[in-house]
């Protein structure tokens, strides 16, 4: 019940960032801040809908190893606010790509609560971009 409340909030918000851009004439109807402040809030408050599903979904990971590596290295792309985090098995290695910067507070706050994790790199570029990530990552 709480979460379909905090979806209505949501949904409302994004409706008052959406006619706020249209008066101040603003070609993108919610900015790069205002999606992330906004996906924040929502998963925030929607984790558990959402748990045990990708529980089932990313159980396999941890019979997966990255070559002869010890741990598991793992590249998400739209990565956001870091949510898939608590599914990654003990020791990840974790390097993440989103188009939007803003996000990376978020995720930096996530990552401090999920010491199971190794960030290793945070590129803000598009998927599409993905060979120039891989550059930059050798
Ligand atoms: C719905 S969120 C999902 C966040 C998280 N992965 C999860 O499962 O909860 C989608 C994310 O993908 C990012 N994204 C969308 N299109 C992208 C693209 N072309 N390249 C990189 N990131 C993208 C968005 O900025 C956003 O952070």
């Amino acid at each position: 019940m709480a979460a379909v409340v905090y979806v209505i909030i949501s949904l409302l918000t994004l409706v008052i960032f959406a006619v706020r851009s249209v008066i101040k004439n603003k070609t993108k109807l919610v900015n790069h801040a205002q999606f992330a402040w906004l996906m924040n809030l929502i998963i925030t408050h929607c984790h558990k809908m959402f748990e045990q599903r990708k529980r089932q979904l990313f159980a396999p990971l941890k019979s997966l190893r990255s070559g002869s590596r010890e741990n598991l290295r793992l590249l998400e792309i739209g990565v956001g606010t870091g949510t898939n985090l608590s599914f990654y098995p003990e020791g990840t290695e974790l390097i993440c790509v989103d188009l939007n910067p803003k996000f990376q507070p978020y995720f930096e706050a996530t990552m401090k609560k999920h010491p199971h994790v190794r960030g290793k790199a945070f590129h803000v570029c598009s998927a599409e971009d993905l060979l120039l990530t891989a550059v930059w990552m050798q």
